[in-house]
């Protein structure tokens, strides 16, 4: 297989303020810095995978505009293979605005605009793509029926699934049923959980094993400082989270499930994958913005950690 890891998923342009801390409903707050950089969760595991080393490519859709071009030269300059990441002519590059914290807590609002239009046949069109990767990285910020449709292509072609279901929204079971792994955090997997009318369980491991309960393949689940949880057929597990001083979590969570990825298609377990992907976490945390903190695979070395 030609590819290691195929993403489907949105491209932003990151408008990004330093605050000391977030502003309350109608209230103003002074930024202490402002910044560009580019963003969105499916470009940003393409960004975070292609540092690592990993052949990838990235499904997607921006506007015709100045951002469009500045983050498809983005993701070129970093080796992301972007024949399938499309030009809208009708409709503006997502962008989202983000507040970042004194105490490294983001909050942000994204405006879909050209990811909105990933439509299925893009899909379609793309399916020598994802036929040709080890692993299909599917994320959000694009339309569930696109979701869907990319799922069922790499099922039928043989790829693993993994599915970053952030944010949450409700898939058919039988999409639900093809990630292998379903990459969420703590609070995303309660929503799961919650809306699947399930009870919602005690301790980490229980929280990833719960999602493999109602469906899922196998799971991870991310803590933040505490770590994760995995759950595959005949094995769940914690695994140590890396105790950093954050700086800015945004696009974190993104660089997780992109290492999940490159391990996976490297041959990795999944705890495996997740204690590369833990490393890879917390050297982003440190950094500001989402891909300016993305690591290459050197850096990830260097940087003292868990032993791999
Ligand atoms: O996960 C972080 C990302 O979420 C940011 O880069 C922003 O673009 C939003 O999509
Ligand atoms: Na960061």
């Amino acid at each position: 297989r030609e590819q290691d890891v195929v993403v489907v998923g949105s491209l932003n342009v990151d408008l990004t303020a330093a605050v000391r801390r977030h502003p309350q409903p109608g209230e103003t707050v002074s930024a202490t810095a402002l910044s560009t950089s580019a963003g969105g969760k499916g470009a940003n595991q393409a960004v975070a995978a292609a540092r690592l080393g990993a052949r990838t490519a990235l499904v997607g859709r921006v506007g015709a505009d100045a951002h469009g071009a500045d983050l498809l030269a983005a993701l070129r300059a970093d080796g992301v293979e972007t024949a399938h990441t499309l030009r809208d002519e009708s409709e503006s590059t997502g962008t989202a605005l983000i507040s970042v914290a004194s105490s490294g807590e983001n909050s942000i609002i994204v405006s879909a605009a050209a990811n909105a239009r990933l439509s299925p046949d893009d899909i379609a069109r793309a399916r020598p793509l994802l036929a040709s990767a080890r692993v299909v990285s599917v994320v959000l910020e694009v339309p569930v029926e696109t979701v869907c449709a990319a799922a069922r292509a790499a099922r039928e072609s043989g790829a693993r699934l993994a599915l970053n279901l952030s944010p949450v929204l409700d898939l058919p079971a039988e999409v639900f049923a093809t990630a292998d792994p379903l990459i969420v955090n703590e609070h995303e997997a309660r929503e799961i959980l919650q809306r699947n009318g399930s009870q919602l369980p005690d301790g980490e491991v229980a929280h990833a094993e719960a999602l493999r309960e109602i469906g899922a393949r196998s799971a991870v689940v991310t803590f933040g400082a505490r770590g994760s949880a995995v759950a595959e057929p005949g094995r769940a597990e914690h695994v140590p989270g890396v105790p950093t001083e954050a700086v800015d979590t945004t696009g974190a969570g993104d660089a997780f499930a992109a290492s999940v990825g490159w391990r996976l298609s490297r041959g990795d377990s999944l705890p495996e994958a997740a204690r590369w992907a833990t490393r890879v976490g917390a050297r982003s945390v440190q950094h500001p913005g989402a891909q300016p903190s993305y690591p290459t695979l050197q850096q990830v070395l260097d940087e003292p950690g868990l032993p791999v």
